[in-house]
């Protein structure tokens, strides 16, 4: 017998994408944003006191709240501050769902779902999108006691219409999660349904629009009701006192997050169409990456020899994403090397060999 429970023995765990040390290298693996934080979030750190570290930190994150409320015109009840949108993930998971209790969602789509459900020892219903990535009609009648969308969804960058989204809450019998993580770089946004529904939870992440990956800090939101479940499941100091600080601070200049996220946008348009050039089928994306599928030769191939050029792009040798690879937008400059290294590589077969 193992030390562990026989579910756990059995998972893989997850794969986070590769993190090269070396930092003069082209990363457009993993879905940061290129650009840096906020300058008042630096600012907020150096006005961090030491009794701000010495005693342990607000358990609910009411300066964060209080900003995240502000900004989604909502109130603080409504929003549960969570380390990284990971860590709502997993809470969410561990509060609703069990071996009788499964979790619902469509594939392809974030790989850490059944990972999650694999801990939790919990069924999951995938069910498959069609080649055009809409709503799947049998996600609402899986019975399941919690079904994540992903939308934008990763690593497709499709996204679907809000008003489909509301239909599907008001026909699911439990919750709805609706992960956002990627949505800054979308037109709209399901933090009305809230309002509208006591079973939809909408997960946002300050590490993409805001530039805060290694900053660990995501949040939900949902109604106070739903909140209250969540708070009974998370770690009491799920978030710390510096998290907490600057996050709110990276919420409070709009400007700046406006600013990187439109510049992205712009580039993801350009990117997009320098790859289809490329011969490469991309479909419109509206996160901050695009899914390129390689039409002859193979992904894979093409994802080592940009690796030999320190170039990384995600890629999973798995049915349906092998002949794919996901590609972070980046600045101008490195999306520019990107695609004179493919150039290099399609022109000399490195695609083949
Ligand atoms: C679809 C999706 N959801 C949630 C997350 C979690 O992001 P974080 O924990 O960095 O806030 C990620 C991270 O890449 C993601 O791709």
């Amino acid at each position: 017998m193992g030390y562990f429970r026989d579910n756990v023995e059995r998972a893989e765990g997850y794969m986070p994408g590769f993190q090269p040390k070396a930092t003069d290298v082209i990363k457009l693996n993993t879905n940061e944003n290129p650009y840096e934080p906020s300058p008042w979030v630096f600012k907020t750190m150096d006005g961090i006191r030491p009794e701000q570290l010495r005693r342990y930190p607000d358990p609910l994150g009411n300066a964060f709240r209080e900003m995240a409320a502000l900004i989604n015109g909502v109130q603080p009840e409504n929003i549960m501050c969570c380390n990284g949108g990971d860590d709502l993930l997993s809470i969410a998971i561990r509060a609703i769902c069990d071996e009788r209790r499964p979790l619902a969602y469509p594939v392809p789509t974030y790989s850490l779902y059944p990972v999650l459900a694999q801990l939790q020892n919990c069924p999951a219903i995938e069910i498959p999108f069609d080649e055009t990535f809409g709503l799947p009609g049998p996600l609402a009648t899986t019975g399941a006691a919690l079904t994540i969308l992903c939308n934008p969804n990763a690593p497709t960058g499709s996204f679907i219409r809000v008003e489909e989204i509301a239909a599907l809450a008001g026909k699911l019998t439990g919750v709805l999660l609706v992960d956002e993580a990627y949505v800054d770089f979308a037109e709209e946004n399901c933090v009305a349904l809230v309002k509208e529904f006591g079973n939809v939870i909408v997960l946002r992440s300050l590490s993409k629009g805001y530039s805060l990956a290694g900053l660990r800090f995501g949040y939900a939101i949902a109604d106070p009701g739903l909140i209250e479940g969540l708070l009974k499941v998370k770690d009491s100091y799920n978030v710390d006192a510096v998290a907490i600080a600057l996050a709110a601070a990276a919420l409070e200049d709009q400007d700046c997050f406006r600013g990187h996220v439109e510049k992205i946008k712009r580039d993801r348009t350009v990117l997009t169409q320098q790859l289809r050039a490329l011969g490469f089928a991309v479909p419109e994306s509206h996160a901050n990456f695009v899914l390129a599928q390689v039409k002859s030769g193979s992904a894979g191939r093409i994802h080592e020899e940009l690796a030999r050029q320190n170039i990384f792009v995600r890629y999973w040798n798995v049915p349906g994403l092998s002949d794919k690879l996901r590609i972070s937008i980046g600045t101008e400059d490195q999306n520019e090397l990107l695609i004179a290294a493919l150039k290099g590589i399609l022109s000399e077969g490195g695609d083949k060999s």
